[in-house]
């Protein structure tokens, strides 16, 4: 099976700075490094890192060839990542503070001119039972989701970052919710209806430290998270969402993919970085928490 990921390619500009900036306050920043990122990428990366076969639907500008070539190299199927003229790729400053926490302001670039043609192609070879995921740092999510529903995909969606309309307009088509306590309490307040009241199969609400929930029917399960000190906390979300949709694809129960993911994205906030440094499945079973 395959995940196609319609998703968003940044390049994150990580800025460590001693607290997080305050408005009207000027900072200095004591370090600045350049990775690959995008909650798209970075999901796709996780997945690939855990065993499946992911392939990404997106678009880079011509600067951003080297972004493509990383994901190529982290195992990523990238026919489906056009390369735009005229626009650029997108990119994220990340301001990342000393207890981990962070803020990021987003250019979406290239993650927003990604052509319906680019789309229907990938989607021409996806087969019923594959998984379509998406998120909101690219356009037309509800209508690719609508077609993959149609072709019997499993459509999974990770409501972040948040935006009411975009989440309001995909909701009918999905199989798989997974989105943080913020964007729940979000959800909530632009829907009037809490997730697990959605009517979807399987939801997750990661609680950050507390771990996660699934809901799914009337069954709700907890599962705690690692015991460790985190560095950065950037992309561990999108890692777990990455983690537990290929362990799924491969077969594994719900259960079992959410203990997964929820190594793998303890591992993840022990490290400074987003894709470059999402963990491969090694890495994950050979843990010690
Ligand atoms: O979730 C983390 C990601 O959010 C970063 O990689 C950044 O690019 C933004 O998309």
């Amino acid at each position: 099976m395959a995940i196609y990921n319609l998703g968003s390619i940044n390049a994150d500009y990580f800025y460590r700075v001693p607290h997080l900036p305050g408005p009207g306050e000027t900072l200095a920043a004591q370090d600045l490094t350049r990775g690959l990122g995008g909650k798209g990428a970075n999901m796709s990366v996780a997945a690939a890192r855990a065993g499946a076969r992911a392939i990404h639907v997106g678009a880079v500008g011509k600067d951003g060839l080297w972004a493509r070539d990383q994901m190529m190299e982290s195992g990523v199927d990238t026919r489906y990542i056009a390369i735009l003229d005229d626009t650029p790729t997108g990119h994220a400053i990340i301001n990342v503070d000393d207890a981990g926490e962070n803020t990021i302001v987003l250019l979406p670039g290239a993650n927003h001119a990604i052509l319906s043609e680019t789309r229907a192609s990938a989607l021409a070879e996806a087969s019923p039972g594959d998984t379509l995921l998406v998120q909101n740092e690219t356009l037309n999510q509800a209508e690719t989701a609508k077609t993959a529903r149609d072709l019997g995909l499993y459509i999974a969606y990770a409501a972040a970052p948040f935006d009411a309309a975009a989440t309001a307009a995909i909701l009918p088509y999905l199989d798989f919710l997974i989105l943080n306590e913020i964007e729940a309490a979000q959800l909530t307040e632009a829907t009037g209806k809490s997730p697990d009241a959605l009517g979807i199969k399987d939801v997750i609400v990661t609680l950050g430290a507390q771990g996660a929930r699934w809901i799914s029917g009337t069954q709700t399960r907890d599962f705690p998270a690692m015991p460790v000190t985190p560095v950065d906390t950037t992309g561990a979300g999108d890692t777990f969402t990455g983690y537990v949709l290929a362990a799924r694809d491969h077969g594994l129960p719900m259960e079992q993919a959410i203990s997964l993911a929820t190594r793998a994205a303890a591992l993840m906030v022990t490290r400074h970085g987003t894709a470059d440094v999402i963990p491969d499945l090694k890495d994950v079973d050979t843990a010690r928490f």
